[in-house]
């Protein structure tokens, strides 16, 4: 099976691209990462991709707070297009994706999101969990539609929310497990769609 030319896109510390490139360096994830993407200029994610080798680029987004400006949208689109990729992974982009992005890749973005969807979908969903009082929440690896946080579940994994919980601990506790499924779900995901 071939190699997965991967597009990382993330506005944040990029920690789920490390665990992405970890399990790729441990031949667990048979993938490459072609290209990093940023709305944040000065994100982790950015720094960590260049410490690391990886080419990694800042688009600016435009005016508009939670969406990319039509032009961004065709700059992302354009640098995604440009660098082969074959899957887009969404880890911490903070901007929702409108179909004038998503036409693009159908069926070939995935994202990570810090709760058991279809719970506590949107921003800052450990503090949403905190707030509702439940004793599980846990993450979701899926396919992005044009809904918020809706798309086609590809793997979860739950993690209790303890006594004495802050939201730092909470999503410490959440992002862990973030790492272990995400290259995971990847590469099942590569793997289904080549062999279906
Ligand atoms: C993660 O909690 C992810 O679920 C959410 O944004 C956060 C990104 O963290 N979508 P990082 O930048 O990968 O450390």
């Amino acid at each position: 099976m071939r190699t997965a030319r991967l597009c990382v896109m993330g506005s944040g510390r990029g920690s789920n691209y490390a665990a992405l490139a970890e399990a790729i360096k441990r031949g667990e994830l048979h993938a490459c990462i072609a290209l990093v993407l940023s709305d944040v200029q000065d994100s982790g994610i950015l720094s960590l991709a260049r410490a690391n080798g990886h080419e990694a680029r800042f688009i600016p987004p435009g005016s508009k707070r939670t969406v990319l400006s039509p032009e961004a949208e065709q700059d992302f689109v354009a640098a995604a297009q440009n660098s082969g990729a074959d899957l887009i992974v969404l880890a911490g982009f903070m901007r929702v994706l409108k179909p004038g992005f998503l036409q693009h890749f159908p069926r070939r973005v995935i994202n990570i999101h810090p709760s058991l969807l279809p719970q506590f979908p949107g921003l800052r969903a450990w503090e949403q969990a905190l707030s509702a009082g439940v004793s599980e929440t846990g993450c979701t690896v899926h396919l992005v539609d044009e809904g918020i946080d809706t798309g086609p579940v590809l793997a979860q994994a739950r993690v209790p929310v303890l006594p004495g919980d802050t939201p730092e601990t909470l999503h410490k506790r959440i992002q862990k497990e973030e790492h272990r499924i995400l290259p995971v779900a990847i590469a099942d995901y590569w793997q289904k769609i080549n062999f279906s």
